[in-house]
């Protein structure tokens, strides 16, 4: 059952493991190909109020935070309208200004972290329109928001979330689908993404399959005692979740950085000590990507590649690690998975406790 790891040594490797399936079930039925659109019925909006939103804010805590970070970049991309995601912790605290025209998205695995619950009171109090993305059924979150999806990833019990955040990821697809479909995106388009979203979840098995080859990577990972992630635009995001994994359960610093930010700063930490994992997709940015992967190559700093199989990375001395392609705005996900199995498996390597991190809850549900 959910509640039992079984065979496996631990709920995250469980929770990873899983997947393939349980990314199914957030899909299920919410996909039109005939139209190339979502239906989310549990928005309780019709065509006239998804037409009506003029901007997109996301809230959530943690890793919720940095998938809402993703989220808002396929809103923007798909829908165009203007997205973005806030740490709910910070929004609560600042005096919101509350705009009717805007969508407030709550995102949650559990339902019941406070920090996130305080914001949709507060978007709501204000008279500001909240729905939810949220994994647990009836949970205090779901039931304050005005409407939204149940992300169907069963239980996740591991304190590092996985399996969630990929249904968070595809649930955030699906919205930004639906609301494109009701303004400018083209159903060509609208049905390039559902053929896309369909294709995933067997992608997700791909990477997982290729477990075995990460293994000695990421105990090499392990070894050192500061590490960078860092990605551009879409792969921002990923690189912040990849890097808050790792901080989680290896107890190993890991900072993110915008891959164009390293000039301005970080590049003065790069040696032979601290390794980089760097996700370089193919996409309108990957020669620039690689003219950073040279300035880190250049001072000896140790190179991870998460990519596509048919970049190349020229000179370049890494260790790549290649991923399925997809259509390039839900890269994200794909370029997510391989970093759980490397902060898994570092961690592993070092003897810590997966599922149950020292000073960390599974949720944080008192101020
Ligand atoms: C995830 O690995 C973390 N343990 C944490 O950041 C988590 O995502 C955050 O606390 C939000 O939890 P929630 O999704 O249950 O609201």
């Amino acid at each position: 059952s959910a509640y039992d790891a079984g065979e496996h040594e631990s709920f995250m490797r469980k929770e990873i493991l899983e997947q393939p399936t349980t990314s199914l079930a957030v899909l299920r039925g919410r996909l039109d190909d005939r139209f190339g659109t979502a239906h989310l019925g549990g928005l309780d909006m019709d065509a006239r109020d998804l037409r009506a939103v003029r901007r997109v804010k996301i809230l959530g805590c943690g890793s919720a935070y940095y998938v809402g970070q993703m989220g808002a970049a396929l809103i923007e991309e798909l829908a165009r309208i203007p997205a973005d995601a806030e740490a709910a912790s910070e929004f609560r605290y600042r005096d919101p200004v509350i705009e009717p025209d805007t969508l407030y998205v709550a995102v949650s695995q559990s339902g019941e972290t406070i920090d996130t619950l305080l914001a949709v009171q507060e978007v709501r109090r204000k008279g500001g329109r909240c729905v939810g993305l949220v994994n647990v059924v009836g949970s205090a979150i779901a039931r304050e928001c005005d409407g939204g999806i149940y992300l169907h990833a069963g239980p996740e019990v591991a304190v590092a979330s996985t399996k969630a955040l990929t249904n968070m990821f595809l649930g955030f697809a699906l919205l930004a689908l639906q609301l494109g479909r009701t303004r400018d995106l083209s159903i060509a388009d609208g049905k390039r993404l559902v053929a896309g979203l369909e294709k995933l979840p067997a992608q997700i098995e791909e990477v997982l399959a290729g477990e075995a080859d990460l293994v000695e990577v990421a105990r090499q990972l392990a070894e050192a005692r500061s590490l960078f992630f860092i990605g551009r635009v879409r792969g921002f995001p990923v690189a912040r979740e990849g890097a808050q994994k790792f901080k989680e359960i290896s107890y190993r610093h890991a900072e993110a950085y915008q891959t164009s930010e390293l000039k301005h700063g970080p590049l003065a930490l790069i040696d032979p000590e601290v390794p980089t994992v760097a996700l370089v997709p193919r996409d309108e940015l990957t020669e620039r990507n690689i003219g950073a992967l040279h300035e880190i190559d250049a001072r000896q700093g140790p190179l991870v590649v998460i990519t596509h199989a048919d970049v190349d990375l020229g000179e370049v001395r890494a260790r790549r690690i290649d991923v399925p392609r997809n259509e390039p705005e839900l890269d994200p996900i794909l370029l997510t998975i391989p970093l759980q199995l490397l902060a898994y498996h570092a961690a592993q390597h070092l003897g810590h406790d997966i599922d149950k991190p020292r000073n960390l809850a599974k949720s944080v549900t008192v101020e």
